[in-house]
Formats: C-alpha cells, sequence, structure tokens
C-alpha cells in the first residue's frame, strides 16, 4: 500500500526522500489547462476580501506559517499575523474589522487549533484548512480546505508536509498576488520545479548529512540553530526536528538576538548551525558566525551557493531566494534523522509524543 516502508529503515527517512515528488505533485493539482496557476476562486475571493489574514497552528505547522506569511505579505500585500494556536485560544489578539483564518495542520485533527476555529467560527469569521487529511475535523469545520497531497506522513517528524505547506502557502499568495493585479516577478510553477529537482540533489547527499550528524552531535548535549529573516524561520525548524528525534537540547535564534542573552550559553565545542540563503543578511549572519566562533562554537555553515565562502560546511544548490526555506530544511531533516539514528533514538516513535495532538 501506499504507506509501506519498502526498502526504508524509517518512514522519516522515505518521508524525506518524497519531497521532491510531493512538490511536483502540487505543482500539477494546483495547475489548470492552460499551464498556469489556479486556487478555487472562492478561495482567492475570501483571501482577497480580508484586511488581515491570521494563521493559526502549532509546531512544524505553526514554523510553515511564518514562512507563509512571508509570501503572502511580499506578494499579496495582505498583512499577515502568525499565531500558535494553544496561546491564540486563551489570549485571543485584537482582530481587525474583516479577518481570514488561516489553519494550517497536516493531521487537521490538533485539538489546539480547533479550539481556535471553534471560537472564531462563534464570531462569525471564515476559515481556510491547509491540511495533508481530507475529511479531517479541521477541514470539514472550515468553510474553505487546500490539501497538501503529500500522502500520509506516518513518522511522528513531520518534513514532507512541512514543505508541502509551504508549496501550497506560496500557491496560494501568488495567487492572491494575482487577484490584486500584482503579478509576481517570476514564474513560480518553473521555479517550485526548480525547487523539486534541488531537493533530489540534496536527498542523494545523505552521506554527506551522515558525516555532519557524526561529526558535530555525536555527543553533544545542545545544539543552536542560528539565521536571519526566513533562515530563522527554517532554523527554528530544524531545533524542533533535532530535539524531537534525538533529544538534543536544540534551540533556534535570530542571529542579532544572540548578543542579547543566548551568546552566555556559548561553551568551547557547542554545535551552531547557522543558515546563510538570503543575500540582504548574509554579512550579518556571517558576522554573528564570528561572534560565536570567538567563544569557542563549532560552527557549520549551511549557505545557498552565490552566497557561499569557503569555511562553510555545506553548499545547497541554487533556487528562487524567496523559496529557499524549501530546500534548506532538507538538510537540516537529513542531519536530525541521522544524528537522532547515531544516538539509538527511535526516529519514527519518539519518546512522549504523538503524531497527531488530539488533547488541548
Ligand atoms: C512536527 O515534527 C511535530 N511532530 C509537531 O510539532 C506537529 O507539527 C504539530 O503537532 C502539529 O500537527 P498538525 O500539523 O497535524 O496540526
Amino acid at each position: 500500500s501506499d504507506i509501506e516502508k519498502g526498502t526504508y529503515p524509517h518512514y522519516m527517512l522515505k518521508e524525506i526522500d518524497e519531497q521532491p515528488l510531493v512538490t511536483r505533485r502540487i505543482i500539477d493539482k494546483y495547475r489548470n489547462d492552460a499551464d498556469e496557476i489556479t486556487v478555487d476562486s472562492e478561495i482567492v475571493a475570501a483571501v482577497n476580501a480580508a484586511d488581515r489574514i491570521y494563521i493559526v497552528a502549532a509546531g512544524t505547522s505553526y514554523h510553515a506559517g511564518l514562512i507563509g506569511k512571508q509570501f503572502i505579505e511580499n506578494w499579496a500585500k495582505i498583512p499577515v499575523e502568525v499565531h500558535i494556536a494553544s496561546e491564540f485560544s486563551y489570549n485571543m489578539p485584537l482582530l481587525s474589522p474583516n479577518p481570514l483564518f488561516i489553519f494550517i495542520s497536516q493531521s487537521g485533527e490538533t485539538a489546539d487549533s480547533r479550539a481556535v476555529l471553534v471560537q472564531i467560527k462563534e464570531l462569525g469569521h471564515k476559515a481556510l484548512t491547509i491540511t495533508n487529511v481530507q475529511g479531517s475535523t479541521l477541514s470539514r469545520e472550515a468553510d474553505y480546505t487546500m490539501l497538501l497531497h503529500a500522502g500520509p506522513e506516518i513518522a511522528v517528524a513531520s518534513t514532507k508536509a512541512y514543505t508541502a505547506q509551504l508549496a501550497v502557502l506560496s500557491i496560494l499568495a501568488a495567487v492572491a498576488a494575482e487577484g490584486k493585479g500584482r503579478s509576481l516577478e517570476f514564474d513560480l510553477t518553473k521555479e517550485l520545479g526548480i525547487v523539486a529537482n534541488a531537493m533530489e540533489v540534496l536527498c542523494d547527499q545523505k552521506e554527506e548529512m551522515e558525516e555532519i550528524a557524526k561529526e558535530y552531535f555525536a555527543t553533544t548535549r545542545n545544539a543552536f540553530f542560528i539565521g536571519r529573516s526566513v533562515d530563522y524561520y527554517v532554523g527554528l525548524e530544524g531545533a524542533l526536528k533535532l530535539k524531537e528525534i534525538s533529544y538534543i537540547q536544540a534551540e533556534g535564534f535570530a542571529g542579532g538576538e544572540l548578543k542579547h542573552g543566548t551568546i552566555a550559553l556559548i561553551e568551547n565545542g557547542t554545535p551552531i548551525i547557522a543558515l546563510s540563503t538570503q543575500e540582504h543578511v548574509n554579512l550579518s549572519i556571517r558576522g554573528n558566525v564570528k561572534e560565536v566562533v570567538a567563544r569557542g562554537a563549532n560552527p557549520c555553515i549551511i549557505s545557498m551557493k552565490g552566497l557561499e565562502e569557503e569555511d562553510d560546511r555545506f553548499i545547497l544548490p541554487s533556487v528562487h531566494e524567496q523559496l529557499s526555506p524549501l530546500v534548506a530544511v532538507v538538510p537540516l531533516q537529513l542531519i536530525s534523522y541521522y544524528a537522532a539514528l547515531h544516538r539509538d533514538c527511535d526516529v519514527d516513535k519518539p519518546r512522549n509524543l504523538a503524531k497527531s495532538v488530539t488533547v488541548e
């Protein structure tokens, strides 16, 4: 069946490898006969009628929302707030007069997100659910649904659902931008195709990822992920992956925040994964790396081709700068996988965690 592991030792590795295929499938599913990107017209109308969008999600899906905000604000110029579901329900922000809610949930069953959906429906607001599971609770109870088409995700650590969420959010943002008369300056379908190819290249570099995992994470107690702009958000996701399956205490930080406290944690040999995929913050993140290296950190710089420097540990194939999170996350997923494997952790079923959290 669809959800056999086949020759893979773990679902997580299989699901990481499926990302190029899933990205191509999404391009296909959201394309019309004229080869244009298309989204249900009711959804486009709802997005474009909103004066503000509220994205609500948990965990990895929340991290996807942070990047979705960039797509929607940069391209469609609609203000977006991103909220952690469990916080929103107890501390609801002041809402704009005409909000649209977007729930992002792989399973469509996350109770924290559902609690918010129930609340905002009582207030009479509209909701779009972006989910991998057709007919899930969040899909049934929302006004609109966009599917991820990622196929079943079995491993507790979410991988292909995250990149699928990013791809679908990019499509939604592009179509909303068009609806506002602001066509993108690039061909999203083509650029997502390039992303799929880059993912494939990365999935063929597993040995290097395993080397990095062994070199940096074999015995370490903690690890930090730093980045600026969207690289910071990808770092948050990289840190979540590492902590949930390898039990290494890992945190993602904005490069500029280090000096406001976190840098006190740097000791001799502390692994720092630094991401640099964005030209406008390349110099400043490299400055942050120098600061932590001066305090003894063991840096692992992952940069995008075109921005690379001599000591960078890994170079990502070049893709459109705004879509870099879809590729930058892949080595972080693989590194976490191998770190967990070499620390004898149960990769697919980490302790204390459930695939979908159906209690508040
Ligand atoms: C991801 O690796 C986690 N296991 C977890 O954070 C997950 O993303 C979160 O529980 C949200 O789940 P959902 O997308 O099914 O709503």
